[in-house]
């Protein structure tokens, strides 16, 4: 097909761009998603999509494309342990160990149901255990994807995102709904979330240290160097002592030296040496 000519090229600018890592037969994925894009654009094939990108790089294009590749599956308290960890083991020392502000981050928050989960879990913590909350927490959610950061500033989720892994009890807990099948977050949850467009490839000094830094489900589309790469600035973005949640199927790569494994039965966090 005419569109799929010069697939290396772009597959090489996607890898620089945001660190996605297409494999040698993606063509199709790549046909699936962007030809559309494409063809409203007037553009015929890769080389002639990647030269115009690579000349105007803050173009309204890169966004399409970056959202048309990036896959922000995401759902509400995802795969449940990372959340009983948090309640059960990370916020309880995270409120004797020191003082001040504590600060989580969702290096890949998606439509935003993550740092809005870990919102839910400190609430409850919060209205259970009346006086523990003794440092004001701040979330950082961010994302490479505007479209995704755009979702999670509105913080409106129709009724079928919201029934992805919620319960009943805290969809009634934590959202209004307006009677026209869209339910918003209320602000409890929502104050202590703030929300920054950002690139897993630039640099993280600027964003501070942290506490807890959850990057789950990202790093399986880096190449290995990436990935490491980005394992080692998180790592240096922690405070010491500070933990790391992967994703289930993601692991330190070669990082290990850096961080001492946690096992918390089940689910696994790693807490930075
Ligand atoms: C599969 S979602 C994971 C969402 C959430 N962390 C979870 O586990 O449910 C992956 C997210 O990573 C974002 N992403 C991909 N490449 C990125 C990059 N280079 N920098 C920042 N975010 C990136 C995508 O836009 C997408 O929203």
């Amino acid at each position: 097909m005419q569109v799929m000519q010069h697939y290396d090229m772009f597959r090489d600018y996607l890898k620089e761009s945001c660190g996605i890592v297409l494999g040698d037969s993606k063509q199709y994925l790549v046909t699936s998603r962007i030809s559309r894009i494409m063809q409203d654009n007037q553009i015929g094939d890769l080389q002639q999509l990647v030269n115009n990108l690579r000349r105007n790089i803050r173009s309204p294009l890169k966004e399409q494309i970056i959202d048309a590749m990036t896959t922000n599956e995401t759902s509400w308290m995802r795969d449940i342990h990372p959340y009983e960890i948090l309640r059960k083991r990370v916020l309880p020392e995270l409120m004797d160990n020191s003082f001040g502000q504590a600060r989580i981050w969702c290096a890949a928050c998606s439509s935003g149901q993550e740092p809005f989960s870990i919102s839910m879990v400190i609430e409850e913590f919060k209205q259970a255990n009346m006086g523990a909350l003794k440092r004001p927490i701040e979330i950082l959610g961010t994302d490479l994807s505007k479209t995704m950061l755009n979702l999670c500033e509105k913080a409106e989720y129709d009724s079928l995102a919201i029934v992805r892994g919620l319960s009943e009890e805290r969809k009634n807990k934590f959202f209004s709904h307006n009677g026209n099948g869209v339910w918003k977050i209320k602000n409890e949850v929502k104050s202590r979330v703030r929300f920054k467009h950002f690139n897993l490839l630039d640099n993280f000094a600027l964003l501070g240290k942290f506490d807890l830094v959850f990057c789950r489900n990202v790093l399986i589309y880096f190449s290995s160097e990436q990935k490491s790469d980005i394992l080692r600035r998180i790592h240096a973005s922690l405070k010491p002592g500070g933990y790391l949640f992967l994703g289930a199927s993601e692991s330190l790569n070669d990082t290990q030296h850096l961080f001492e494994m946690v096992h918390c039965s089940p689910g696994i966090i790693y807490r930075a040496k």
